[in-house]
């Protein structure tokens, strides 16, 4: 029992390559670095766009509750994983199973996690640099008076110039790897203290830029009243697959940063507040967003294209709309790169795990591979949009790099990770080492939570998981 109860970091430390462990320098650090990770283009890019697409109100509530049964248990459950083990994704498995003598593949939840964030890093990036050309779009004055045509050739013609995405893919990244690159506490929490605050910053001027139109109420209504006739499966299935995806569960990345969190902080308390954050976020974003699509009279369904093209339409004909503009693009950047650090860390904290690496070529190793990795997806999108390189399986054709990568991570890689963390805390990890990390007793809150994380939680991903497949 007093094996399992010491600080695992310390014992984790007991390998060869003779590194300090670093720690998040608080609670607050930590809450700060996950809710940048969680708050990224998910919040501000995709959650407003599928909000659009599945008719509002009654979507977002589902989404609500799957984030409350589904999101917050594996969260709770990635970061019990990460604190245990101590180490990168796959070193804290292999911690964990042979320190309670459990079967080694379950380490390749931790593998696994981690290929995906090396896939989801190498898009996120590419959409990363989109953003930035669009903060000297804005800022250029380009969509003042612009007609619908010609924004969307603006975007169109930006997807189809590989230079000009490379060169802000390559920009994107290298803001990524300079602040990874520093470390824990002088690099990723020095960033976090200012970009987080700013972002926050940000929106907030966006929901009150939104406020001075005449459609507020109608922003408001159009995400908070439910009609459940505009409610489908495949709707249900989103908000589901989207609820990991902006918490970042299924990746290793809370994991990761659970590794770096300080034994006396409370995993529950901080999951949950990280949880909430990331969905107040995404609900002031689209309080920020509809209200502009509204009064100038364009369509909350437009997909993808909603921030790129149908926003700055909207920004195109307001007063103000440069500023506002450039600001609302400088929001989307800002979120996304507290979230590229959170996704480059697990590859970084493993490389570093390695007998003679150090931090700053850990970095460069991860960052400049993912980086090549990018330019698949960035050529994807122009010169090889007709390469399928699966098209001999009838599932994936017409798919690109891009498609499959995104399609492999949100499909397959996401919801498995997501179900075998669910499965490994809820019935194989120690059941001391649960409670412990659980550092909540064992009464009604743990009860619940492996109530949750055993049956509820396995169920509903497993669900999500053959109906994407068939
Ligand atoms: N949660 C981030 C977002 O909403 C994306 C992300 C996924 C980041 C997985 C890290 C890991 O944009």
């Amino acid at each position: 029992m007093t094996e399992l109860v010491q600080n695992p970091a310390l014992d984790a430390t007991a390998d060869n390559t003779g590194k300090d462990h670093p720690m998040w320098s608080s609670r607050m650090a930590f809450i700060l670095a996950a809710s940048g990770s969680a708050v990224g283009l998910g919040n501000i890019w995709k959650f407003p766009y599928i909000t659009g697409e599945n008719g509002g109100g009654a979507f977002v509530l589902v989404y609500l509750l799957c984030i409350a049964l589904i999101g917050i248990p594996i969260m709770i459950a990635e970061v019990m994983i990460g604190r245990r083990g101590g180490r990168s994704p796959i070193n804290s498995m292999r911690n964990l199973t042979r320190r309670d003598g459990l079967s080694n593949r379950w380490i390749w939840i931790g593998g696994m996690g981690m290929l995906a964030s090396i896939l989801i890093l190498s898009f996120y990036s590419v959409i990363g640099g989109w953003a930035l050309a669009y903060i000297g779009n804005s800022a250029n004055g380009l969509f003042v008076g612009a007609s619908t045509a010609a924004i969307g050739t603006m975007f169109s013609s930006l997807l189809a110039d590989p230079y000009t995405l490379l060169l802000w893919h390559s920009v994107f990244m290298l803001l990524v790897i300079l602040i990874v690159a520093r470390g824990l506490s002088s690099g990723m929490e020095r960033a976090i203290n200012i970009l987080m605050p700013l972002l926050f910053v940000l929106l907030l001027v966006m929901v009150g830029y939104a406020m001075s139109t005449n459609s507020f109420a109608e922003g408001f209504a159009f995400l908070f009243q439910p009609d459940f006739s505009k409610l489908t499966t495949a709707g249900v299935l989103t908000a589901l697959g989207h609820a990991f995806f902006t918490l970042s569960l299924g990746m290793g990345v809370m994991m990761a940063y659970g590794s770096y969190l300080p034994k006396q902080v409370s995993i529950v308390k901080t999951a949950v507040t990280v949880s909430v954050v990331d969905t107040l976020v995404a609900l002031l974003a689209g309080l920020a967003i509809f209200p502009l699509v509204f009064a100038n009279g364009l369509e909350a369904g437009a997909g993808p294209g909603l921030i790129f093209q149908t926003l700055p339409i909207a920004f195109g004909q307001m007063s103000g709309g440069i500023l506002f503009g450039s600001l609302f693009f400088i929001l989307l950047v800002v979120a996304a790169i507290t979230s590229a650090i959170s996704l480059l860390e697990p590859l970084v904290e493993w490389f570093e795990e390695q007998q003679g690496i150090s931090r700053l070529s850990a970095t460069l190793m991860g960052g400049i591979s993912i980086w090549a990795l990018g330019i698949l997806t960035i050529l994807s999108l122009n010169v090889w949009a007709d390469v399928h390189p699966l098209g001999m399986f009838e599932r994936f054709a017409g798919k690109t790099f891009f498609d499959l990568f995104d399609y492999a991570t949100a499909n397959l890689i996401m919801p498995l990770v997501g179900l075998a963390t669910a499965l490994f805390v809820g019935w194989f990890m120690a059941k001391p080492a649960a409670e412990n990390e659980f550092d909540m007793g064992n009464g009604l809150a743990y009860q619940s939570f492996m109530f949750v994380i055993r049956f509820i939680t396995p169920a509903a991903v497993l669900v999500v998981f053959i109906y994407n497949l068939s």
